[in-house]
Order: structure tokens, then sequence, then C-alpha cells
């Protein structure tokens, strides 16, 4: 630094009168220079123009500033600071001797947004709205266009049609297109008003300051060494063109921004048609320069790598360009086509007059939901079987019904409704039709006059078999359209393109489920405004997250059917009205996960639902042990509701059976089994079972310890007592450490950390006698989860176990987030610390989410125990809880999940630990089969805990619809902790996102580090 500083010694008088005098950094730039520097108040930017710079480009670009500044004094643009002779610029002699005009200005906060990494859609929203107010700051400042900028003036961008030479094949050829889409657009963006624009809107000149639990900002907006004098909409395009480049949903990254500008400075509908050209074209500039440069430094391999990502965008096949327009349009609120409002006024005022379509009246047809909420169709959401389609609704006569439009569905489970690799990848479910349900054979008929557009036998399974496409009319000649698919195919020979059917005339009959796509006999009936964009091959459902798009373009075809639109529209629970109702009903301290609370209606194996039917990858719950919905837990419980249920006053197989499914895991000792309904309670009878047995009645458990939320439990449980609000700890209670070898006071490079955790404990039964107290015993998660998912040094439990019991006290081992093969290796987390409990509690995955909790101990403590007065729980061992939970050990062994939480444990902490080789963020990787965590640190070095990214990343990941959860003293451990069922493309997902959230939670971190 000091040796630039001093190569640029002749900028240090000039500087001086500004309060600069230290150091200059040099910053990116080859002809300017741009350095870093401070004056007692600011940072600074000093900028020094290239040799024998005009001074024109400098006082035209402060003229610029401070127009826009005057106009809109909030906008975060650099304030140029003014010389002694107020003047804003000062030329200057470098050191060749050659004269350069320098000048100076406040550095603004945050980093470059090519840097940050594309950016989320209301980052995007606030990115528009700042460029749309810029726009406006501008609309007075009079601008003589700069020769230099001609080659990225959008308005005279034709220039690259004669150098598309220095691109070949395919390229060449993509290129052309767009230029022949210029070409077509050109006249009208010619017509539109001019006025001055930055028109260098691009990703490095656009600062953002990232946040981890603040949503991030746009922080400024910089260099207006390109600006030009054009038609608004061109620095917008350019703006978007680089904002979108490598974004994963770069439509939806899109529709935000401009929507974002539109709702500062609306925008005609002609003016979003533009968009989407007019960025393709900056792009195409763009590549087309650097093709040229790449001819004359054939060396430089910067030229090349630098214009990826504008060729991704451009070769991205998965944007739908053609419905683009529409999307934009949609987005700011705009009809979707030009004739839109006028089509759908037509239809309203001609409801009821229409030909019946199936003939008959529909007023009293009944509406069927198969809704997230209501159906429970398909079993499997990921796999709708064949003899599921051939019922959907359930009946059991012909009367006609009718399914709703809006609804979102969870049958569409071909491949072909998925967008993205993975299963929790969005996925289509929105229906965009009325469905009406009737006989196979019913006559279907034309509504109005038409003229048939397409007629096609779609054949493949859960396809629309035979389907026709029908061009109408308003009776000011506007054409739409609809579609009428599940038919009977014969319909492929009664009808042709280009036919006329008469109003009221029968064209088809409803199909049987062997020539209507496998589907229950109904006529699916949709509308469409337009065929641009859409041809013949229309989506009959649509992405929720597109759904501002699709309900545009295919309104709700009701007015069709002489029916109100609300008969058969879907208001899908509204999670917003969820929110506060549970706001109204329950209590503050019950929290909801994520600071966008998500609400989940269906689930099946390790993933959840939502309101919407978009799938989330569960990988943090373990309560659906053997995964969601299991279909053999729902068997058995219906079974035995339909029989009877009672507790344990009386015989039943099923309490016995459970007892000895469970003993035979156990070591022999461990004979006798009490059964509960809770962890909580199960945690207070291993207590009451400890204080029989041992006469004493005091407990030693490790600090951030959970069992439970009964009064009991929560004594002994510092994770809770020790927070803000609660009593504390009670004189019976004593702490040791928790055993964490990675942040604890015995780390993993001392050999001896087990024997030095577990020596705590006579200190604690030191602590005992002193206070005239006598042991009961101690209790521990085996492997401490909320304490950070901590994997005690092996020997540790032995250790401790070994003191306990030499002091007269009974050895609790809570395996309630351990138990049942969760650790692949072992079937309980005690078998690991090869030692033998004395009491074995277990919850939360024991019933798969029925309530159900056991504690299993040794005969002696159990005859103690029945010294005092009979145990009963009411609904601990229920006929129903048994059954339940002996189904739960069997699918374990049955579908060998221990097995699976041990293969997809090591595939899963691979990849763990290859993230943690990237990013500086992850400090320790830890974890058995599929009980692990990711401990995030602020630097490696200190290991403080990196609070703020975990909350970043466990928010993101539910964003990115993938469930993980926090723990830890300090919050800081990714608790990843799935159903058993987890699968290898589960996992590679979660590592995939996950890379993601950390690369960007570090880029977060770095630059709002001091
Ligand atoms: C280790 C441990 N023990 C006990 C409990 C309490 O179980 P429950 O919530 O079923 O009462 C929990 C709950 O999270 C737990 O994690």
């Amino acid at each position: 630094m000091d040796g630039q500083a001093m190569r640029h010694d002749w900028l240090l008088d000039v500087l001086k009168p500004l309060g600069i005098g230290g150091p200059l950094r040099q910053l990116g730039g080859e002809h300017d220079l741009n350095f870093r520097a401070v004056t007692a108040e600011d940072d600074v930017i000093v900028k020094a123009m290239r040799q024998r710079g005009e001074p024109a480009l400098v006082e035209r670009q402060c003229a610029a500033l401070a127009h826009a500044s005057a106009a809109d004094p909030g906008l975060p643009l650099p304030q140029v600071l003014a010389f002694p002779d107020g003047l804003p610029w000062q030329a200057v002699r470098d050191d060749e001797g050659q004269s350069r005009i320098v000048w100076v200005q406040r550095s603004l906060d945050g980093i470059a947004m090519g840097e940050a990494g594309p950016q989320q859609p209301a980052v995007l929203a606030e990115l528009g709205a700042l460029a749309a107010r810029l726009d406006r700051a501008l609309e007075g400042f009079a601008l003589q266009t700069a020769t230099e900028a001609a080659k990225w003036d959008l308005l005279r961008a034709g220039w690259i049609r004669d150098r598309l030479d220095v691109l070949d094949g395919e390229r060449r050829q993509l290129v052309a297109a767009i230029l022949a889409d210029y070409d077509r657009i050109f006249p009208r963006l010619a017509a539109l008003p001019a006025q001055a624009l930055h028109n260098d809107l691009n990703d490095y000149n656009i600062l953002v300051v990232p946040g981890l639990t603040v949503p991030a900002r746009i922080s400024g907006l910089i260099d207006f060494g390109d600006m030009t004098v054009g038609p608004r909409i061109c620095g917008l395009a350019i703006a978007a063109a680089y904002a979108i480049l490598d974004h994963e949903t770069p439509e939806a990254a899109l529709a935000a921004l401009i929507a974002g500008y539109h709702a500062v400075a609306p925008l005609v509908p002609e003016e979003v048609d533009l968009i989407w050209p007019l960025l393709r074209m900056r792009l195409a500039v763009s590549v087309v320069n650097s093709a040229i440069e790449a001819v004359d430094r054939p060396d430089d391999p910067y030229v090349t790598i630098s214009q990826a990502p504008a060729w991704r965008l451009l070769e991205n096949k998965a944007i739908d360009g053609a419905l683009i327009g529409a999307r934009l349009r949609a987005a700011c609120g705009l009809p979707v086509t030009d004739n839109a409002e006028r089509i759908l006024a037509w239809l309203d005022a001609n409801r009821g007059d229409f030909a019946p379509v199936l003939g008959v009246d529909l007023d009293d047809a009944e509406v069927v939901s198969l809704a997230v909420e209501d159906s429970i169709l398909p079993e499997n959401p990921f796999d709708l079987r064949a003899d599921e389609a051939r019922r959907l609704t359930g009946a059991v006569d012909d009367r006609i019904r009718l399914g709703r439009y809006g609804e979102p569905r969870l049958v569409y489970t071909d491949r072909a409704f998925r967008k993205g690799p993975w299963k929790a990848s969005n996925r289509r479910t929105v229906h965009m039709a009325v469905d009406i349900f009737a006989p196979a054979g019913q006559a279907v008929h034309a509504p109005l006059a038409g003229k048939v557009a397409m007629v096609e036998y779609r054949a493949n399974p859960l396809d629309y078999g035979g389907v026709v496409i029908m061009e109408y009319r308003t009776g000011a000649g506007e054409v739409f359209y609809a579609l009428y698919g599940h038919l009977d195919p014969a319909v492929c020979d009664s009808l042709k393109v280009g036919d006329e059917v008469a109003a009221g005339a029968v064209f088809a009959k409803l199909g049987a489920p062997q020539g209507n796509g496998g589907w229950e006999p109904h006529l699916h009936f949709q509308l469409a405004l337009t065929l641009d964009g859409m041809g013949h091959d229309w989506p009959g459902v649509a992405d929720p997250d597109d759904w501002v798009l699709w309900r545009a373009l295919c309104p709700n075809p009701a007015a069709l059917l002489n029916l109100p639109e609300e008969r058969v529209a879907c208001t899908p629970v509204d999670t917003a009205e969820l929110l506060a109702e549970r706001i109204a009903r329950f209590g503050s301290n019950l929290k909801l996960s994520y600071r966008r609370p998500v609400t989940f209606l269906r689930g099946w194996r390790h993933h959840l639902f939502d309101e919407m039917g978009r799938p989330y990858l569960d990988a943090y719950n373990n309560v659906p042990h053997v995964g969601h919905a299991h279909p053999r837990i729902r068997a058995v419980a219906c079974d035995q509701l339909a029989r009877m249920n009672s507790n344990t006053r009386y015989l039943h197989p099923a309490q016995t059976a459970l007892a000895e499914r469970l003993t035979a895991r156990l070591p022999q000792e461990l004979e006798i089994c009490f059964f509960v309904n809770s962890g909580s309670e199960a945690n207070e009878l291993a207590l009451r079972l400890a204080r029989a047995a041992s006469g004493g009645y005091d407990i030693v458990t490790p600090d951030h310890g959970y069992h439970g939320n009964t009064t009991g439990a929560i004594d002994i449980s510092a994770y809770k007592f020790n927070k803000p609000g609660m009593h504390g700890r009670r004189p019976w209670v004593h702490l040791v450490d928790v055993a964490d070898d990675y942040r604890g006071r015995f780390r993993r490079d001392d050999p001896d950390r087990a024997r030095r955790y577990a020596g705590q404990v006579d200190a604690a039964l030191a602590e005992i006698e002193q206070g005239g107290g006598r042991l009961a015993g101690f209790i521990a998660e085996t492997f401490p989860s909320v304490g950070g998912q901590i994997i005690p040094p092996q020997g540790y439990l032995a250790e401790v176990y070994r003191r306990i019991r030499a002091a007269g006290g009974i050895c609790i081992a809570d395996e309630v987030q351990t138990g049942l093969g969760r650790l692949g290796d072992f079937y309980f987390g005690f078998e690991q610390q090869k030692v033998r409990p004395d009491i074995v509690v277990l919850g939360k995955p024991l019933g798969n989410g029925h309530p159900v909790g056991a504690v299993i101990t040794t005969r002696a403590i159990a005859e103690r125990f029945a010294e005092g007065p009979e145990y009963f729980s009411t609904f601990g061992g229920s006929n129903l809880s048994c059954r339940i939970a002996a189904e739960v050990l069997d699918i374990v062994d049955d579908e060998d999940l221990q097995g699976n939480a041990r293969r997809m444990g090591e595939r899963l902490l691979s990849g763990m630990r290859e993230l943690g080789g990237r990013h500086e963020v992850v400090g320790d990787v830890r974890g058995i089969g599929l009980f692990t965590g990711l401990d995030l640190v602020t630097d490696r070095e200190s290991r403080n805990p990196a609070t703020d990214v975990a909350d970043y990343v466990t928010n993101r990941l539910r964003d990115l619809r993938i469930l993980v959860g926090r723990e830890g003293p300090a919050d800081n451990i990714l608790k990843i902790r799935p159903p058993l069922t987890i699968g290898a493309d589960d996992v590679d997902m979660l590592l995939d996102r996950l890379d993601l959230c950390l690369k960007e939670a570090g880029t977060a971190l770095r630059a709002t580090k001091p």
C-alpha cells in the first residue's frame, strides 16, 4: 500500500486542502485511477481521470449528480467534494507529467452488487424503485450525449450488426435473432420520449449492504460516466440485464425489479413489452464487444470469463422468453394483453347466456375440493397412483360435480410438473381450470360459436387424453380461447382445425379413463386470453410462485359456465390470517419458527407441503422418525381406533408386545417398562425412580441440558431455568460443563478431555455433601442436543457413571433425541459411549407423531419404586399408543432405517466437512448418523459463535424449501436431524443449498465486519 501511495505522490498536494493526507489505497480501474482514502470525517474515493481526459466528462457527471441529488435528496448517490476554489475538480500533472482531472467523492456504504451476488426479489424491487427515482430526478437534466457512450447507447446498438463475424455458429445465430427482435421493436422504441439516463446501472455500479438479520439494502448508485439520452426503458433494461445475471430465478427477479420501478414511476404496457428485447440486446452488445476485444487480446482469459454470465443468461433455455412480456405486465398490475379487460367485461356481461357446456345447468352441482388442505389424495404426493387418479372425488353416484379454479393440489406428481432438480424444487400445483366431473360419454357442448384451433390426443398417462382448443370472439370480435381436456379421443376423428362449431352444438364426449389420461371422467375447462407465448401446449396447473402471471393469462372461466366466479374459485388457507388468529389465541412465548412463518398441511416421508402444495425438505424434525404420514402407522392407528382404546388397568397384548420389543433392544438388565405420553413425563418418572431407588434427592446434570417442559423437568434443564424470567438453579441441582470439546473448557487437543469433563462430577458431589444433600443420580441427554449437537468425547459417560455409582446415584440416559437408530452405527446413544444406564428415557420418535414415551429400568429400581403408591398414567400405555410405538420399531427394522441413517449420515457429514473446507464461517462439523451439527463461527481463531449467520442460514434455507434448526447456548449451531427416511438426492440438495447460504452469509459477514 505504501509503495502505491509513493507512486501517487503527485496527488497529495491537491488533496491536502480536503484533509486527505493519509495513504491512498488503489482500487480497480485501468486508465482512470481510483483510490480509497480518508479525511477527518469521511471515507472518500479519489478519482483521477485518464491522462489528458476531458474536464467536460467530469463536469457533466458532477452536474448530473448535483441535479439528481437536488431533485431527490434521498437517493443514495455519491456526493462530490468541492475544492477550495469551489470547483468539484482540479487538473493535476501526474508523475509522467501528463494532465489528469482529479475529483473526490464521499464513499458510500456497501459492496458492489456484482461482488455480493444475485439479490433476492425484495432487494431488486428496491433497486427498481431507486432506478425509477433516479430517472425522475434526471428528467429535467439537459445532457449532450458524449460520443464515447455511443457503443453502449441502446438507441444506437445496431452497430453490432456489422460485427457478428466475431461470433461463431450458434452464438452468432442467437445474437442475430436478438438483433432481429431489436429491429422489430426499434420504431416503437424511437418513438418514446427521451431523457437523460444513467445508462450503466450494471451490477458493479450498484452498491448493496448485505444483511444477515436485517434485509439487504441498496446503498448506492454510482458511476455516471456513461450517461446518455434515451427512453427511460433503455436504462431500466440495462439495470435489469445485470441484476438477473446468474440469478436462480431470473424471471421472478426481473418481475420484482420492474414492479419496483413501476410502483414509483408507472410504466405503460408498451414500455413493459420492450424490456426483454432491450435487455437481451444490451447483453448482445456486451458479448459482441468482448468478442471484439478477445480478437485484439487473444491471451487475456478475463475477456471470456467476464462474459460467461451474459452468455449463460442469453443461452438459458429454461427461461420462457415468449411469456416475459405478459409476466412483467402482470407483475405491474397492467392488463396482460391489450384487450384483456374488454374480453373479461364481455364474458361477465354475458354470464348466464352461454349454452351449457354439459347440456345441463350447473347451478346445483356440488363443488368438491381437491385442495391440499382438504384432500388426502394422493397418499404419496410424489406419486399419484392410477387407482387414485380414477377416484379423485370419491363419488359413488353419477351426479355432476365441480372442481375449483385456483386450487392448489398435490395430484400433479409427474416429473414434468417439477421445476428443478430436486423433489423439494418448486412444482406446479395450482389448477387453472374448472373441472366438471360427469360420467364418461357425456356430451360436451360449445358455450358459444367458435372455431377449432387445435385438436389432439395426448396419450401419456395423466395427460389430457383427447383435447381441443377453441377460438372464440367477443361481440366486438376480440379473440380468446378455451381448452377442453380429458375428452374421448374420438374427437380427433370428428373435428379438425378450422372447423366451425355452432353455439350449443355437441362437439365431443367426456373420455373414459382409458382415453382421458387415466383420470376419473371430467372436463378440464380452461380459458386463455391469448395464445402468444403459450401456443397450443397450455399448462393446466401453475407454480404458485407464478400465479400472478397465470391467473392473468388464464382467468377463472366461470362466466362461460354461467357460474359466479366465487362458486368455483378456491381460496387457499391464508397464512397471514392464520397467524393473526394464532396471535389472538395463544401466548406469545409459544414460538413459531422462521421470520416468515410457514404453514404445513401435508407430509410424506421427509417432505412437508405448505398450503400451496410447495414441497419442503424436512431436515429438522425427529418426531416423524420413520417419515411423515407413514401408511403403516396410519393403518395400525385406524385399526386400533376402530377397536377400542383404554389404559394399563386392563390386560392388552399390545402393551406387553411393546415392552418386549423395547427390552429386546436394550441391555438385559433393563427389563421393566413404564409407558407415558411425553418425554417430559418420562423424565419426571425417571427422577421419581432414581429418588426411590437411591433414597437421595439431588441431581447432577450437564449445563444447557433440556429434559422437558413440566415443573420437574424444567428444574433439571439448565437450558430453561437459566433463562431470564426463570427461577434459576434449584439447590438440589448440580451442574457440570456440557462435554463440548470444540468450544468448551477441554478441547480436542487434550487427550485427557473425557476424564477431565467427567472429573467435574467430583466437585458436584462435594457440593451436595457440603450442602447436606444426598445424591439421587445423574441425568444427561446422551448427546446434548439443545446444548449444540454435542458428541461427548469417547469414555466420558463411563467415567461419569463410575463416579455417580460410587456415590450411590442412579444413571439416567435421556435418549429422546438419540435413540431408536438415528445414530446409524448405534441403536441408542449410550452404546457409543460403551455404558449401561440404570434408566433409559424415550420419547419423541417413539410414536412418530403420536404422543408416547417410555421409561425402561432395572427390576431392582422398579421394585424400590413399587414400594410407594400405585403408578398410573391415563394415556401412557394406551393400546393405541402401544401399537403405534411397536409399529415404529418394526418399521425401523423392516426398512433398514438405521442402516439408512448410517449411510445418509456419512454422506451428509462428509459433504458438510467439504463445505467446512470452503466456508470460513464453518467452525466445526460434528455428528453421528443423522444427528448432526454445523457450528458457525465469526472466525476460526476465536471460535466466537456466528449467531447472526445461523439465523440467516436457517431462514434462507426455509425460503429455499429446506427445514433445519439451530441450537447451542448462542444459537449458532445448525441442527440437521431429518426423519430417518432421507435419501441421497435430498442430502445432496441440502448440501447444495447450504453451500449457497454459507456463501451468501460469508459475503455478508465480510461486508459488515468493521
Ligand atoms: C432430550 C429431550 N428430553 C426430553 C424432551 C421433552 O419431551 P416432550 O416435549 O415430549 O415432553 C425433549 C424435547 O425436546 C428432549 O429433546
